[in-house]
């Protein structure tokens, strides 16, 4: 139950968030990148997380981790739109 109630606040930040992204809607991936992942990837090579371009090719899993967290990795369902983590997905996809 309490599960329940904890997703469907997720899923309600989530409209908000990505409704407040599309109106700004400049999305840029690099910019996140440099701000919010930098201290911890790097694009090529293993730092505290796995590189970019060494990490799972698998959407689900890249969404989710940048969603939910895993293990050391944080969770960024409250810093960033759902747009921008679509993003985020696809450039790492691109790397
Ligand atoms: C505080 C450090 C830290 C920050 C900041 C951080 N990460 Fe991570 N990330 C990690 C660690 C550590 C792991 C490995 C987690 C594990 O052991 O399962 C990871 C794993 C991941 C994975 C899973 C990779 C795979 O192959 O499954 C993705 C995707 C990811 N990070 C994306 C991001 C993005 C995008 C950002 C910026 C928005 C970011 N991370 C910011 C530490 C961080």
């Amino acid at each position: 139950m309490k599960k329940t109630i904890a997703a469907s606040i997720t899923l309600a930040v989530f409209a908000l968030t990505s409704q407040t992204a599309m109106a700004g809607n400049d999305i840029n991936a690099k910019k996140i990148f440099s701000k919010k992942c930098k201290m911890c990837h790097s694009l090529t090579r293993k730092k505290f997380g796995p590189a970019f371009k060494d990490m799972n090719k698998d959407p689900e899993v890249l969404l989710t981790t940048i969603t939910n967290g895993r293990k050391a990795m944080p969770k960024f369902n409250k810093k960033l739109s759902s747009d921008e983590i679509a993003a985020m997905v696809s450039f790492i996809q691109s790397q």
